[in-house]
């Protein structure tokens, strides 16, 4: 078989997961080029086949590049999930220096890197999906923004119909929801202030849109845009969505495309305002500059059809953990297709996945809000994968192990970081099935004092999303 390097750049699990479909190629031998955000112990093993790892801690895209130069005559193509160095213009910069095809959008259609211009953008090719917004920018609002903001906010009916958002992406400030961060007009205006007033930095005030979520991903060559199947993240820390939003709790695909509370015309929909975007965007049809996962869009199914909560110009962590392990044909002969423009369609098995996360105590401010329920001497001690990787193995059919935010130490043991730390990934016929899987891997994972949401794709969760869209739907 035929050796092949590949470079990928890791964040998390979901690099990983990428790392893990890459290397289960049966048509190549994968030589894995990994620059690592930390010392993955999963990574470490990985590149140690043929390959090389190195860890960079910022994610540098100058550093990155290095690392894949000093690589460059044994490695045929890159993969980056990351937003960080995909908003940074990683693409650009290592396509023009060191000639190897990456795998994500270029810096131009980064097109998470502002809000505002996602909003603009939408208006021109999809305004129905776009719910109601205004751009508060310290350009042009004249001496009186205050007044205007009043207004605006009477306008979409009070201070806890309306959202508030940065324009750039999670630096520092956040993004604010009516009846969550702020309930008065006064507090509202404190929310935007602290952004607008500080930072002089434009302002997003949208409608906020009840529903229930989805993620839309696809998989892009330039030319075709080939859907994957519905997922939905559990964005919020605590058991039945309470708490405060993280990166993603966990998240499942059901048991075909769709997710249960959607019907079938609202995944048209959504594949009609996405091929909209495309079009937009890939001016006559083909733009290369697209290739990866341009769009990964949280969509909100409300009363009025899906609308869209925000895209971001790679792949969802942990969304595509659940479509990686499913995919039913050769990852690498994947990749090589869209670099080639030649992906015309992906296989999917039929089944379900859920993925499920263990974080650390502080993660979602969990330590704070339950502080009987943290270990004091489990924090900060070192983690045991090894049941977990045993049942893995026992299980190989029905689950993955991704470690994520953790490293190998000097001392030869592994240690949790800051962000998530690992996550299950169950895979089976039944959501219920798959769930069980997910539920049975994460709890063999000990050490670090770590905790996890245990209704991911539970019964109930899915019950109530189901009676929710029910109910809006015969509003
Ligand atoms: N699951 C949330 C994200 O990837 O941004």
């Amino acid at each position: 078989m035929e050796k092949i390097g590949i470079l990928v750049v890791s964040y998390g699990s979901r690099d990983s997961a990428i790392i893990d479909a890459l290397a289960r190629s049966e048509e190549y031998v994968p030589e894995l080029y990994i620059a690592d955000k930390q010392n993955n112990p999963f990574n470490l093993e990985k590149a140690s086949c043929g390959g090389a790892h190195a860890v960079i801690p910022e994610l540098s895209i100058e550093k990155i590049c290095d690392f894949a130069e000093r690589h460059r005559n044994r490695i045929r193509f890159g993969i980056v999930g990351s937003e960080g160095p995909i908003i940074q213009g990683i693409r650009d910069l290592i396509e023009k220096r060191i000639k190897i095809p990456i795998i994500c959008p270029t810096k131009r259609y980064a097109i998470e890197g502002s809000k505002v211009r996602q909003r603009n953008m939408l208006q021109l090719c999809s305004p129905k999906s776009n719910p109601l917004f205004k751009v508060f920018d310290p350009v042009d609002l004249g001496p009186d923004p205050k007044t205007q903001f009043k207004d605006w906010l009477l306008e979409l009916g009070g201070p806890e119909n309306a959202v508030i958002k940065p324009d750039r992406p999670g630096f520092g400030k956040g993004v604010g929801v009516g009846g969550e961060h702020f309930n008065s007009v006064e507090e509202a205006y404190n929310h935007f202030w602290s952004i607008y007033g500080g930072n002089s930095e434009r302002v997003v005030i949208e409608q906020k849109i009840e529903g229930e979520e989805s993620s839309y991903q696809a998989f892009c060559d330039g030319k075709h845009l080939i859907t994957l199947p519905e997922t939905r993240d559990y964005k919020r820390a605590f058991q039945d969505d309470y708490g405060p939003n993280t990166g993603g709790m966990g998240s499942y695909k059901g048991e075909n495309e769709l997710l249960p509370f959607m019907k079938p015309s609202d995944r048209e929909e959504e594949i009609k305002i996405v091929n909209n975007i495309f079009r937009h965007l890939a001016e006559g049809g083909n733009n290369p500059e697209l290739r990866g996962i341009p769009f990964y869009v949280a969509f909100m199914h409300s009363a009025n059809g899906p609308k869209i909560l925000e895209i971001n110009s790679r792949p969802g962590d942990p969304e595509i953990i659940n479509i990686l392990p499913i995919i039913n044909q050769d990852f690498v002969e994947l990749c090589l297709n869209m670099i080639d423009q030649e992906l015309y369609s992906v296989k999917f098995k039929p089944v379900s996945s859920v993925v499920t996360y263990k974080v650390p105590p502080a993660y979602g401010g969990y330590a704070q809000q339950f502080p009987s329920e943290v270990s004091r001497e489990e924090v900060g001690a070192p983690l045991n994968l090894q049941d977990g990787y045993e049942f893995a193995h026992r299980n190989s059919d029905n689950l993955r192990l991704y470690p994520g935010s953790m490293e190998l130490r000097s001392d030869g043991k592994i240690y949790s970081l800051s962000s998530r730390t690992i996550c299950s990934v169950g895979i089976a016929g039944t959501t219920d099935e798959a769930r069980k899987f997910s539920l049975l891997g994460i709890e063999k994972i000990h050490g670090g004092g770590l905790w996890y949401r245990s209704d991911i794709a539970s019964r109930k969760h899915i019950n109530r999303s189901i009676e929710h869209m029910n109910r809006l739907r015969s509003k």
